[in-house]
C-alpha cells in the first residue's frame, strides 16, 4: 500500500551531513523526516577512520589549514569557500564533542586536550581523532541524538527516486516540493511532501570497480540533483585512496592515511622505499601523487600491490593508534606489528558534485545539497585529506540555518499525484542489471581511472551513451527496484563523469592524461554541466 507523507523538511541520507542538518533544523522546530536507502549508519560516515581537520591547537593557524587546503587543491579550490569551511572548523568539532563525540586524548598533559594526528599534504598536526574509527563515533554520536530528537523521523531503507519539482513561470527550474521514495521493505513507492528537500547522499565511487566506499555510494543525489536542472561541476576529480588492503576478500578494506602520517613506508617488493622518487614529500605528498605513483610503480614492474610498512614502530604504538586496522589485517592473515602489508589504490572520493553556494542552496529553489554529494569550491582539483567530514559539518549546519530563516515563508507544498506503476510490469530479465552493473564499474576503472587518455575516454563514452539506452528503456518498462535505480543514477554520474574528463584538456590534481600532461593555466577554471544543455538526460 502507498503512503503519502508530510514534513517541513525531508533530507535524503543519514550521513554526517544529512544528520547535523537534521539536527539544526529539528532544533529550530521544524518537522524532519531523514530517508536512508539501507540502515542508518550504512555511510561513508561510519567508515572514515583518520579523522577531522580543524585548526584547533594554539600552534597551528587558519592562514596555514587554509594554505595546505588551496596547495592540494592545485589552484582550482575557491578560496571563499576554504575560508568558510576552515574557518567554521572548530565550532563544528565543538558541536560535535556537545553532542557527546568521544575523541582520542592528548598523550600528554597541559596542551589540547585532544590528540591531532598528520595525515599527507598538511603543515600540522591537526586531525582530530578516536584511534581509527572517526567515522563510527561521529556517525553513531549524532544518529543517536537524532533517533532521540521529537521532530526528527527517521525512514530507514527508503531509497529516493527523483525530486517533484513545482514549474512556476519564470522561476527557473521551478521548486522542489516532494520526492518519491521506494519502501523497500514493502516494494511500493511513497509521496512525501515537503516545503525544503536536501540532498546527502554521498559520493559517488561506487562508479569503480575497485573502492572504499561502502554500497551506498552511487552517486544518487548528483542524479537527481541533474535531472531536477542543478549545475554539476568537478566531477573529473575522483579522488583515489592509496591505500586499500589487497586481498580478494578485503573489499573495500581502507588503511588510513594517519598510518603513513605516523611514520607508515611505501615499499616495492624488493624493499626499495620509493616515494622520494616522486616527490620530497615521500609518503606524505598530497593523495593524488602517491596514487599516481603507485599505479605507475605497479605498471612498471607488472606488480599487482604495493607494500605499506609501519612494522619498525612499538607493537603497542601500532595497536593502539590503529586497532581497527590492526585487527582487519589480522583477519586477513596479515600482522602489522611484524610485517609489510600489500596495498592498492582504490576510488575513495568525489570531489565534484552538485553545485552548492555557501548556505548549499543548489539552482532549484528550496532543494538544498550537503556532504559528499556537493560542490562547494572547498577541494578543488584535490581534496586535502579529512577535510570532508569537515565539509559535511560547515555545510549541514549553515544549510540549517538558512533553512529555519526562511521556513515560515515558504508555502505549503501542493497535493501531488502518487508515483504511477501502472504501465510497468515485474521484469524477466534482471540479467540485464546485474551486467550493465558490473560492465560500467569495469570500464570506468580502466578507461576513467588514476591515468586517462582520450582515446579511453572515447571508448568510455561510447559505452555509457550505449548503457544509457538501454538502461532508459527497462526503466520505462520495468517496476523499480534498488538496484536499477542505482544502476540508473550509476550511468548517469559516470557520463558526467567522463564529459567532464573529457572537457579538462590538461592535467591537473586528480586528473592525469597522458594526452595533456601539463596544467595548462588558461584552463585553471571548474568544469561546470548544465542540464539543459543535455536534454536527453534532463528530467526523470
Ligand atoms: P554518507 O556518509 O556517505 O551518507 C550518505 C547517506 O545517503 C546514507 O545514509 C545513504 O543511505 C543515503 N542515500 C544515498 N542515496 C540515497 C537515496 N537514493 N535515497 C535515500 N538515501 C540515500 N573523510 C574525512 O574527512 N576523514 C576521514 O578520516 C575519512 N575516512 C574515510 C574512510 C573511508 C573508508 C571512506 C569511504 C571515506 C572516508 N572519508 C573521510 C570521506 C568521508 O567519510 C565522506 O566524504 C563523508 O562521510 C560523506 O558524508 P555524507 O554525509 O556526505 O554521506
Ligand atoms: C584516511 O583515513 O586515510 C581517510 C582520510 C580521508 O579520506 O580524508
Amino acid at each position: 500500500m502507498q503512503s503519502e507523507h508530510l514534513f517541513d523538511v525531508v533530507i535524503i541520507g543519514s550521513g554526517a551531513a544529512g544528520l547535523d542538518l537534521a539536527l539544526t533544523v529539528a532544533s529550530g522546530g521544524a518537522k524532519t523526516a531523514v530517508l536512508a536507502k539501507r540502515d542508518m549508519e550504512e555511510t561513508s560516515t561510519y567508515q572514515a577512520q583518520g579523522g577531522i581537520a580543524a585548526v584547533l591547537d594554539p600552534s597551528d593557524s587558519f592562514q596555514a589549514h587554509i594554505r595546505d587546503t588551496l596547495i592540494a587543491g592545485a589552484g582550482l579550490c575557491d578560496e571563499e569557500a576554504v575560508r568558510f569551511v576552515v574557518e567554521n572548523g572548530p565550532a563544528a568539532i565543538q558541536r560535535l564533542i556537545d553532542y557527546g563525540a568521544r575523541f582520542t586524548p592528548a598523550e600528554e598533559p597541559g596542551g589540547y586536550p585532544y590528540h591531532l594526528t598528520r595525515e599527507g599534504g598538511h603543515s600540522a598536526r591537526r586531525i582530530i581523532h578516536a584511534a581509527d574509527a572517526t567515522g563510527k563515533e561521529t556517525e553513531d554520536t549524532l544518529a543517536e541524538q537524532a533517533r532521540r530528537h521529537p521532530n526528527i523521523s527517521i525512514f530507514e531503507n527508503f531509497m529516493a527516486i527523483d525530486i517533484i519539482r513545482e514549474i512556476l513561470p519564470g522561476r527557473g527550474h521551478g521548486r522542489a516540493v516532494g520526492v518519491y521514495a521506494l519502501n523497500k521493505a514493502l516494494d511500493e513507492v511513497d509521496l512525501f511532501r515537503a516545503r525544503v528537500i536536501a540532498l546527502a547522499t554521498g559520493g559517488a565511487s561506487k562508479a569503480y570497480l575497485y573502492t572504499s566506499n561502502p554500497d551506498t555510494s552511487t552517486g544518487d543525489g548528483i542524479a537527481m540533483g541533474w535531472r531536477a536542472g542543478c549545475r554539476i561541476a568537478n566531477m573529473e576529480f575522483e579522488q583515489f585512496h592509496p591505500t586499500c588492503l589487497y586481498h580478494p576478500q578485503a573489499k573495500s578494506q581502507l588503511i588510513s592515511e594517519a598510518v603513513r602520517g605516523e611514520g607508515g613506508r611505501l615499499l616495492l617488493p624488493d624493499g626499495e622505499r620509493f616515494m622520494k622518487r616522486f616527490d620530497k614529500r615521500g609518503e606524505l605528498a598530497p593523495r593524488d601523487i602517491v596514487a599516481r605513483a603507485i599505479d605507475h610503480e605497479m605498471k612498471r614492474l607488472g606488480i599487482e600491490h604495493v607494500y605499506l610498512d609501519i612494522s619498525h614502530k612499538p607493537a603497542d604504538f601500532i595497536t593502539s593508534h590503529f586497532p581497527n586496522i590492526y585487527e582487519a589485517c589480522l583477519k586477513y592473515g596479515y600482522d602489522m606489528t611484524k610485517e609489510p602489508i600489500p596495498v592498492v589504490p582504490a576510488a575513495h572520493y568525489t570531489c565534484g558534485g552538485v553545485m552548492v553556494d555557501k548556505r548549499a542552496r543548489t539552482d532549484v529553489e528550496n532543494l538544498y545539497a550537503v556532504g559528499e554529494t556537493t560542490y562547494t569550491g572547498l577541494h578543488g582539483a584535490n581534496r586535502l585529506a579529512s577535510n570532508s567530514l569537515l565539509e559535511c559539518l560547515v555545510y549541514g549546519e549553515a544549510a540549517g540555518r538558512d533553512i529555519l530563516r526562511q521556513l515560515e515563508d515558504i508555502p505549503a507544498p501542493p497535493a501531488l499525484p502518487m508515483w504511477d506503476a501502472s504501465r510497468v510490469t515485474n521484469s524477466d530479465e534482471l540479467v540485464v542489471v546485474s551486467h550493465n552493473w558490473d560492465e560500467l564499474r569495469r570500464f570506468m576503472w580502466d578507461y576513467v581511472g588514476i591515468v586517462r587518455t582520450t582515446k579511453r575516454l572515447q571508448r568510455a563514452r561510447h559505452r555509457v551513451d550505449l548503457l544509457h539506452e538501454e538502461i532508459t528503456e527497462y526503466y520505462a518498462d520495468f517496476r523499480v527496484s534498488a538496484d536499477l535505480l542505482e544502476l540508473r543514477n550509476l550511468t548517469l554520474v559516470a557520463y558526467l563523469i567522463i564529459r567532464s574528463a573529457m572537457a579538462r584538456k590538461e592535467s591537473r590534481g586528480l586528473h592525469y592524461t597522458l594526452d595533456y600532461p601539463e596544467p595548462v593555466e588558461s584552463r585553471r577554471h571548474p568544469t561546470i554541466l548544465t542540464p539543459k544543455r543535455f536534454t536527453g538526460w534532463s528530467s526523470a
